[in-house]
């Protein structure tokens, strides 16, 4: 496992990526170790309002000399994200990370299929990346609401096409790739007899009920990702806890945030 650091960080770079989503790369000095699927608890500015961090999934960790760039997606929904939007190259955050568990990105496997939806991309894309590099094969699925919010199409592309896998861009109004959920961009490939040994997912509620399904009608071994809304992303303030299969509610943040789906309970759907 690897130690969780309360990390002081540098806002390197922020690009906008679509009216209300931006890329914000940040430096931290010395190594950091993360995999796909954990994620950080990030202060939106260098005082102390808002006084909470905020969680957010690593979308990509790379190793500089002496130094480490860290990189996450964030939609701008409130007062903590529009902050961090208003962040200016040189200011100084502070992030707890890694923190939670991760995907299992096991070596043998023969084919993944990797499922975002919309700001749900940040841990499938750092998956999809760290997977090409391993040169494991893997699908990318890509689906949302429109054009604008289909999110570093390119570097999805490039990841996916490293390994011969295909990248699959949905939106629900048709204004780019195919005019379909996501989730029933992989139900076709499915029914065609595509094989994946496990399905990867992070995205809203509804499209993890519905790759819920899909997986118990075919029998696919699936991981979610779950971003439950958190205070303290450490297991003390249960604010995030789920409930599972077998009865228990445990913390997202700390038994998670990534779950087989056929651990979680089924009423935990709407
Ligand atoms: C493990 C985890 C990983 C996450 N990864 C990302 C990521 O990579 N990129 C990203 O943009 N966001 C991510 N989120 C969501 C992110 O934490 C919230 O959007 C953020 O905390 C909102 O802060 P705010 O101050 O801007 O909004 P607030 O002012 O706190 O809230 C604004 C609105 O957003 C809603 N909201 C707050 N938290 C969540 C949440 N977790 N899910 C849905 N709605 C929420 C509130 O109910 C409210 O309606 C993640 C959440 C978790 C738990
Ligand atoms: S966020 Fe506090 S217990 Fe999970």
């Amino acid at each position: 496992m690897i130690a969780r650091r309360d990390l002081a960080v540098c806002v390197a770079a922020r690009t906008d990526l679509s009216p209300t989503c931006f890329r914000l790369t940040l430096t931290a000095e010395g190594p950091v170790e993360a995999v796909p699927g954990q994620f950080g608890m990030l202060s939106c500015v260098e005082g102390f309002d808002p006084f909470l961090r905020r969680a957010f999934s690593l979308a990509g960790v790379s190793q500089r000399r002496g130094s480490t760039e860290v990189e996450f997606l964030i939609k701008e929904v409130g007062k903590g994200t529009t902050l961090l939007r208003h962040a200016t190259p040189g200011s100084e955050l502070r992030l707890l990370a890694p923190l939670g568990n991760g995907f299992s990105l096991d070596p043998g496997a023969h084919r993944l299929a990797l499922v975002a939806g919309g700001i749900g991309l940040p841990p499938v894309l750092f998956a999809a990346e760290v997977l090409a590099g391993r040169e494991t094969r893997f699908d990318l699925y890509l689906g949302a609401a429109n054009v604008a919010e289909l999110l570093e199409v390119e570097r999805c592309g490039k990841a996916a096409a490293a390994v011969g896998g295909e990248a699959v861009l949905t939106t629900d109004d048709g204004s780019r790739g195919e005019h379909a959920f996501v989730t029933t961009a992989l139900a076709r490939r499915l029914s065609q007899g595509r094989v994946y040994d496990r399905v990867l997912a992070c995205g809203p509620t509804p499209m993890l009920a519905a790759l819920t399904e899909l997986a118990r009608e075919h029998a696919l071994e699936t991981e979610l990702s779950l971003e439950e809304p958190m205070a303290c992303g450490v297991g003390v303030c249960l604010g995030c806890v789920v409930e599972l299969a077998d009865g228990r509610y445990v913390p997202t943040c700390k038994e998670g945030p990534v779950f087989p789906a056929a651990r979680l309970a089924a009423r935990w759907w709407p």
